[in-house]
């Protein structure tokens, strides 16, 4: 099965055989990433434009040298140097820039849906790089690759999901695409922070790391989304961090291939410890690796339709 669509806006509604066939690409493409000249004319002629109205520095940054890399032409509109400050909406936005014939845009955006809202006003591809708690497609594919390479398979793995599970749009593109794959679920994190609609997605839930780190072939550590919590739901970072911060004394009860991942950036301290995140299970720079090979992957295959 191939990958024929449109635009990639969430895991959730793409088949087996879409992600296998986007991964398998991404393979292929990475070594062009170990190249001395790293550049190949695959996607020379066509425009990308990198719409991003939250703070990246990984997605933006690996999702522009993924085209440079294909030798599409990129353009990126950051929200604070945009027209978008002058009180501009999304859809006005869109359709000026459209007026350009990009091929691709790239959105990230605070409101969950708004890549899916552009992507029925467009007959540009849309991809999603982050819809606020919603999804965050190729994170969760990078995510696939990376426990792909250290372990040979996804089917039948126990993934451990900890931290800010309710505002998390990377956990729920990985619930969502790791069941898929046939890896088991289980998310943990204080009561306030896993949302009660979570073992719906078929996720199993565990609020205490003890008890679930022995299992855990793979360990993905997100960040507390600060910025998208309207309330306290923490009583302090310090207790967070006493109850769920993945350190060197928690995983000695893990498996001795146990992966620690994060997709990035990290509260140091916080989820996660520096020596756990700097330490032999970690492979955290894999995954970064692989964003830029997913990513062109992704606008590779979104170019051919
Ligand atoms: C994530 C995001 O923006 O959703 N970061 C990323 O894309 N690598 C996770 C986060 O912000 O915590």
């Amino acid at each position: 099965m191939g990958f024929n669509r449109k635009d990639l806006l969430g895991i959730q509604d793409l088949e087996v055989g879409e992600i296998e066939h986007i991964l398998e690409q991404a393979r292929i493409l990475k070594e062009i990433n170990t190249r001395a000249i790293k550049k190949v004319p695959t996607l020379r002629g066509k425009t990308v434009v990198h719409l991003f109205y939250e703070p990246s520095t990984r997605t933006r940054t690996s999702f522009d040298i993924a085209a440079k890399r294909l030798s599409a032409d990129t353009y990126s509109i950051a929200a604070s140097t945009s027209s978008i400050v002058k009180g501009e909406t999304l859809l006005d936005t869109l359709k000026n820039l459209e007026a350009m014939h990009p091929d691709i845009f790239v959105v990230r955006h605070s409101a969950s849906g708004a890549p899916h809202m552009l992507a029925r006003r467009t007959d540009a591809s849309i991809v999603n790089a982050g819809d606020g708690m919603h999804e965050h497609p190729s994170q969760a594919l990078l995510d696939m690759l990376t426990i792909l390479e250290h372990k040979g398979r996804l089917d039948g793995l126990n993934v451990l999901i900890v931290g800010d599970i309710t505002h998390s749009r990377v956990a729920r593109s990985n619930i969502w695409g790791l069941q898929k794959m046939g890896s088991k679920v289980t998310v943990c994190g204080p009561t306030t922070l896993v949302p009660p609609d979570i073992e719906a997605m078929g996720a199993k839930v565990c609020y205490r790391l003890e008890e679930c780190i022995p299992d855990a072939d793979v360990i993905i550590v997100l960040r507390l989304q600060k910025e998208r919590q309207q309330q306290m739901l923490l009583p302090s970072l310090r207790e967070y961090s006493t109850c769920y911060c993945i350190n060197r004394d928690r995983l000695k009860k893990a498996a001795r291939d146990v992966l620690i991942m994060h997709p990035g950036p990290m509260n140091r301290g916080v989820e996660i410890s520096s020596e756990v995140a700097d330490g032999p299970y970690s492979v955290i720079l894999d995954q970064v690796s692989n964003g830029v090979a997913v990513r062109m992957a992704v606008l590779y295959l979104l170019a051919q339709r």
